[in-house]
C-alpha cells in the first residue's frame, strides 16, 4: 500500500482558483504534495468523509475532450499520411532494457543521464521507461527479421514517451511521439520523403513550419570535426558556462546546442561541420537540399544543429513553427536524421536508418494557439443527420436505425435519454444538422420514419428500409449547391 502523503492544513480561507497543488474543500484550503493525497473531513455530524484522493504526478497530464479536439485532426492525418505513404505501423513495449538507450542514445546525453524513467525490476534487471523509440524499433527491426522483406522497410508510431526532464510549458515526463522510420535504403530522397511527411505533417492543417537542416557527416569526418572543435573550444574554457565546461569534456559536439549569452560569440566562431564533410556526404546533402528545393519545402541551414541523441550521421533537421515566415524558435515540434550505423551498432547486419519524431503535445499547443489567432481552424467534425424518438417503442426501434445508417457510412448523432421532442430538435438545432428523423409510435408500427428538413421546417415520410440511401441523396443535392 502507498503511504499516504502529509496534508498541511492552512487557515487562509477562499482560494478560487484550484491548481494542482492546492484543494479547495468547504471553505478551506488543503496543501496537498504533487502525489496528491487523500483528505479526510468530519461532516456535520462528526463522520469522517474522504472529499479527495490523487492529483497527477508531476509532469504528468490528462487529455481531456477540450484538449483533444487539437489532437484529433493530428491522429487522423498521421494515419492517412502512414497510409498514402505506405507506411506499416509498429508497436514496441513502454517497458525495455535500460541498456537499449544507454548505448544507441549514449552516455553523457541529456536523456541517457538526467532523464531515463530507470529502475531495477522485480528480478533485479535494470529496466526503463521508453524514452524514445527509434533504439525500440531499430531493436525488432534486428530481432524479429525485417530485415528479410523487401527494403526500403517503412514504419510509423504513435506512442507515449517517458523523461524525467524538468516540466514546463511543452515539456512533459509522459508524451506523445508520432513517428516514422525508414530502413534499408541510404538514398537522400528517404531523407527528403520523411521531411516531406513532417511538414506535411502540420502544413495539412494550415500550419505554418519551417525545417533546420544540417549534416554531421560519417563517423571519421564527424570525429576529425570534434577533435577541431575541442581544441578551438579548449582555448576559451574559462569563458564558458559551466555546462560547457562539463559538454567540452563529455560530449564536446552538444556545445553547438547551448543558448547562453556568454557562449553565444564563442559559439558563432567555431568551426562549421559541412567544412569536415567529404565528397560523399557533401553530395549526399546537396541531393537531399535539392529535393526539398524541388517540393518548395522551406529550410534554413543550421550549422550548429547536432541534435541531442548520439546515434545520428549525415543529414539531421528539426521542425519549428514558422509564424508570417519568421522562425518561433521556442521548442522543436519534431526532429530527426540519419542513423545508418546504428543497426550494426546493435548487433544488426549493416544497413541504413533514417526517421522523425514529432513531439504531439507541441503539435496540438501549436494547433490551439493558432486557432486562437485564426491563422488556421479545426476541421469540422460534420454530423450529418439526427435521430429523435417518442417513446419507448421507438426508442428501441431507433438503435437499430442508427446503426443501419451508420453503417451506410453517414455520421449520425441522438439521445436516447431525451423524450421530449422539442429538446431533441434543439440538440439538433445545435449540430447545425440537415435532416433531423423522427421516430414515433406510428412510424415504428408502419417501418417508415419523418424526414425533417430543418432548415425549412418540411417533413415527409419514408420507409424505413430506403432512409439511408435517401439521406445520401439529399446530402449530394446540398454538396452541389454548396460547390455552385
Ligand atoms: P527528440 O528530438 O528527442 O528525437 O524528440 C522528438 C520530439 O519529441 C521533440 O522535438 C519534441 O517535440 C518532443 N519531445 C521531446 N521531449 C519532450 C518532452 N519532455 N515533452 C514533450 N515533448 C517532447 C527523438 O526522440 C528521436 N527518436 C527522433 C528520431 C526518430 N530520430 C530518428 N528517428
Amino acid at each position: 500500500m502507498p503511504k499516504k502523503n502529509k496534508i498541511q492544513k492552512s487557515k487562509k480561507v477562499i482560494v478560487k482558483k484550484i491548481s494542482p497543488k492546492k484543494v479547495f474543500i468547504k471553505n478551506q484550503v488543503f496543501k496537498t504534495n504533487n502525489a496528491g493525497a487523500s483528505i479526510r473531513q468530519s461532516d456535520k455530524k462528526g463522520k469522517q468523509k474522504e472529499f479527495f484522493k490523487y492529483t497527477l504526478l508531476r509532469g504528468m497530464h490528462d487529455i481531456l475532450p477540450r484538449e483533444e479536439k487539437y489532437w484529433r485532426p493530428f491522429r487522423d492525418n498521421a494515419v492517412k499520411l502512414a497510409d498514402h505513404f505506405l507506411y506499416r505501423q509498429i508497436e514496441t513495449p513502454v517497458l525495455e532494457d535500460a541498456n537499449l538507450f544507454i548505448r544507441s542514445v549514449g552516455k553523457g546525453t541529456d536523456i541517457v543521464d538526467k532523464e531515463m524513467y530507470i529502475f531495477e525490476d522485480r528480478d533485479g534487471k535494470k529496466v526503463c521507461l521508453r524514452p524514445e523509440m527509434t533504439a525500440s524499433v531499430v531493436r525488432a527491426y534486428i530481432m524479429h527479421g525485417l530485415w528479410s522483406l523487401p527494403q526500403p522497410l517503412k514504419l510509423w508510431y504513435w506512442a507515449p514517451m517517458f523523461r524525467h526532464d524538468r516540466p514546463q510549458a511543452g515539456r512533459y515526463r509522459q508524451f506523445t511521439q508520432f513517428g516514422c522510420e525508414v530502413f534499408g535504403s541510404d538514398d537522400p530522397a528517404v531523407d527528403s520523403e520523411l521531411i516531406l511527411m513532417a511538414y506535411n505533417f502540420f502544413v495539412d492543417l494550415g500550419l505554418p513550419v519551417q525545417i533546420k537542416i544540417n549534416s554531421i557527416g560519417a563517423t571519421e569526418e564527424r570525429n576529425k570535426y570534434i577533435s577541431a572543435l575541442v581544441e578551438y573550444y579548449r582555448g576559451k574554457r574559462s569563458y564558458l558556462c559551466d555546462d560547457c565546461k562539463k559538454r567540452l569534456n563529455k560530449n564536446p559536439l552538444r556545445l553547438l546546442d547551448c543558448k547562453q549569452e556568454q557562449c553565444k560569440p564563442i559559439k558563432d566562431e567555431a568551426p562549421q561541420i559541412l567544412e569536415w564533410l567529404e565528397s560523399e556526404s557533401k553530395g549526399h546533402f546537396m541531393k537531399v537540399l535539392e529535393y526539398l528545393d524541388e517540393l518548395a519545402i522551406p529550410y534554413a541551414l543550421d550549422h550548429t544543429l547536432v541534435r541531442g541523441l548520439d546515434y545520428y550521421n549525415r543529414t539531421v533537421f528539426e521542425i519549428y513553427p514558422a509564424v508570417d515566415g519568421e522562425m518561433n524558435t521556442q521548442g522543436a515540434l519534431g526532429g530527426g536524421g540519419r542513423y545508418d550505423p546504428l543497426i550494426e551498432q546493435m548487433g544488426g547486419h549493416p544497413s541504413f536508418g533514417s526517421g522523425f519524431s514529432i513531439g504531439v503535445e507541441r503539435a496540438a499547443q501549436y494547433l490551439k494557439q493558432a486557432c486562437e489567432q485564426q491563422i488556421c481552424a479545426l476541421p469540422k467534425a460534420e454530423c450529418n443527420v439526427y435521430v429523435a424518438q417518442l417513446g419507448d417503442q421507438a426508442r428501441r426501434n431507433a438503435l437499430k436505425l442508427i446503426n443501419n445508417i451508420r453503417n451506410s457510412g453517414l455520421k449520425i448523432d441522438y439521445n436516447l435519454t431525451k423524450n421530449s421532442l422539442k429538446v431533441q430538435l434543439d440538440s439538433a438545432n445545435g449540430l447545425k444538422v440537415p435532416y433531423t428523423l423522427i421516430l414515433g409510435q406510428k412510424e415504428v408500427i408502419d417501418h417508415t420514419v419523418i424526414i425533417r428538413d430543418m432548415e425549412s421546417g418540411v417533413q415527409e415520410i419514408v420507409e424505413q428500409s430506403k432512409i439511408a440511401k435517401i439521406i445520401a441523396h439529399k446530402l449530394e443535392k446540398i454538396d452541389l449547391k454548396k460547390k455552385r
